[in-house]
């Protein structure tokens, strides 16, 4: 489809058009009805001499002759503005008199039947208008026609149509006018509302009035203004995160500095080492903040490319996580195990990897030596789990709706965590529409957290 170039034209099209295509029909039936009527009018005078001339018929012996002085005749073809012409046929067809051949009538036992007749015929390649009068004699019937141009016909055909159509014009230009100046008055809401949006900054991202405007745009600033709320969420989102990461950057960054510049001025190697060691495990943390922070800002609703949703079986995204993990497993002689099973579900399996690599460095980070963690993949009922569980400390209940918070540690957790890790989780579980929740495992201690994913429609289990 062509875009449509403007409203007023496309309204233009759909009216204007209609409008003339109207005007030229009803001018057909005006056609007709004026052609009958400069017909009738004309057919009944030109009878009147074909009468004159069938007065003057008189039998010489057994033959019809006419008695016509020239001088009638010669009245009889002027007209002020057609031509005429007349002919008299005997009784076998033979001229009698006449200044013309005037063609009979395609039906010429019409006229004998009834004693005159009108018809349409052609002299010298001329349209002509035919009276064919039949006068009864002895010797048989005498034929008298009398003819005449068209001119004066279709000028009163062209009077009438004229008469007609004028006023039938001057409406339609009229409601031509009037409807342009309805287009133009109707449009105005719209030149308004688009003043309206071309007037703001651009950080004015306030939803647009909607009760002033018309009901047909409504719809319209209805979803512009929704859009205009995702986009400040979105913006408001940002500012704050910006804010929370320069804020948390800050501190260990200021700890580096303080500690480099202390090792640069420390005489002594061995406090020099310890320092060295420290700036070490500092740069680590950084690093890790600002991986975590990148992560989060990846995952921020309304930001960045929409991840790509394809198949994606749990399975297989975590088998992929064992060669990373176990290493760190076998270092803590944590007893890393996996229950997989095929679950498929739709998503973004960079995403996927992510999620369960929080939850595994949680898992790991928060359970003692010789402790167990594992990860599962199912189905159940009608959802893809991906379950982590450990038997670590724990978390307890009040707890586990604020864990999701960013930078939220449960006070005295150790290790070097900056509490982003289920912030991360819940995001990239709610862009693939999954749900988590924590619970306790079987066993009654430690901690299991279970990703419920929508199924793969027409999954393969
Ligand atoms: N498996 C677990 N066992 C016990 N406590 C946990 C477990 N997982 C998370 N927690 C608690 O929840 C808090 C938040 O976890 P989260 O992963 O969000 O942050 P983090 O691990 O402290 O930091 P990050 O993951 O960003 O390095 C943790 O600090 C910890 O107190
Ligand atoms: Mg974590």
């Amino acid at each position: 489809m062509h875009p449509p170039g403007s409203l007023r034209q496309l309204l233009a099209r759909w009216v204007l058009g209609p409008l003339a295509g109207l005007i030229v029909l009803s001018t057909i039936p005006t056609y007709f009805i004026a052609i009958n009527a400069a017909t009738d009018a004309y057919d009944s005078a030109l009878l009147d001499p074909a009468l004159a001339i069938a007065s003057h018929l008189r039998m010489a012996g057994d033959k019809v002759d006419i008695d016509l002085p020239t001088v009638a005749l010669d009245a009889l073809r002027i007209d002020s503005v057609d031509r005429m012409y007349f002919q008299v046929l005997g009784p076998n067809d033979e001229r009698i008199a006449g200044n013309a051949a005037i063609p009979l009538p395609a039906h010429a036992a019409d006229v004998i039947a009834s004693d005159h007749n009108y018809y349409h015929a052609d002299i010298e390649g001329e349209r002509v208008r035919v009276a064919a009068l039949s006068v009864p004699h002895k010797p048989g019937r005498v034929l008298v026609q009398v003819a005449e141009t068209l001119i004066k016909r279709d000028r009163l055909v062209r009077e009438m149509l004229l008469t007609a159509l004028i006023p039938e014009l001057s409406i339609a230009f009229a409601a031509i006018a009037l409807f342009w100046y309805g287009i133009r008055r109707g449009l105005k809401p719209l030149d308004l509302l688009r003043e309206e949006i071309a007037r703001r900054s651009p950080v004015d991202l306030r939803p647009i009035i909607e009760a002033d405007k018309p009901q047909e745009i409504r719809p319209l600033i209805g979803a512009l203004n929704q859009l205009l709320t995702r986009l400040s969420r979105a913006i408001d989102s940002q500012k704050r995160f910006i804010a929370n990461a320069a804020h948390q950057l800050r501190t260990p960054l200021a700890g580096l500095k303080t500690h480099a510049d202390l090792a640069r001025r420390e005489p002594d190697a061995v406090e020099m080492h310890a320092l060295l060691d420290m700036i070490a495990t500092e740069t680590e943390r950084t690093s890790h903040l600002a991986n975590q922070l990148l992560t989060l800002a990846r995952v921020e609703p309304g930001v960045g490319a929409e991840s790509a949703q394809a198949p994606v079986n749990l399975h297989e995204v975590a088998s992929r996580a064992v060669q990373s993990w176990v290493p760190r497993a076998l270092a803590k002689n944590i007893d890393l195990g996996f229950e997989l099973e095929d679950a498929w579900t739709s998503g973004d399996a960079l995403l996927l990897r992510e999620l369960l690599a929080n939850l595994l460095d949680n898992a790991l980070a928060y359970t003692d030596p010789e402790g167990t963690v594992t990860v599962r993949t199912r189905n159940a009922g009608d959802q893809a789990l991906l379950e982590v569980e450990d038997n670590g400390a724990g978390i307890p209940a009040a707890e586990r709706e604020r864990v999701f918070e960013r930078f939220y540690r449960i006070t005295g957790t150790a290790g070097e965590g900056c509490g982003l890790g289920l912030a991360i989780v819940a995001e990239i579980a709610a862009r693939n529409d999954a749900q988590v929740e924590i619970v306790t495992p079987k066993e009654g201690r430690g901690t299991c957290v279970r990703v419920a994913f929508r199924p793969l429609a027409g999954a393969k289990t």
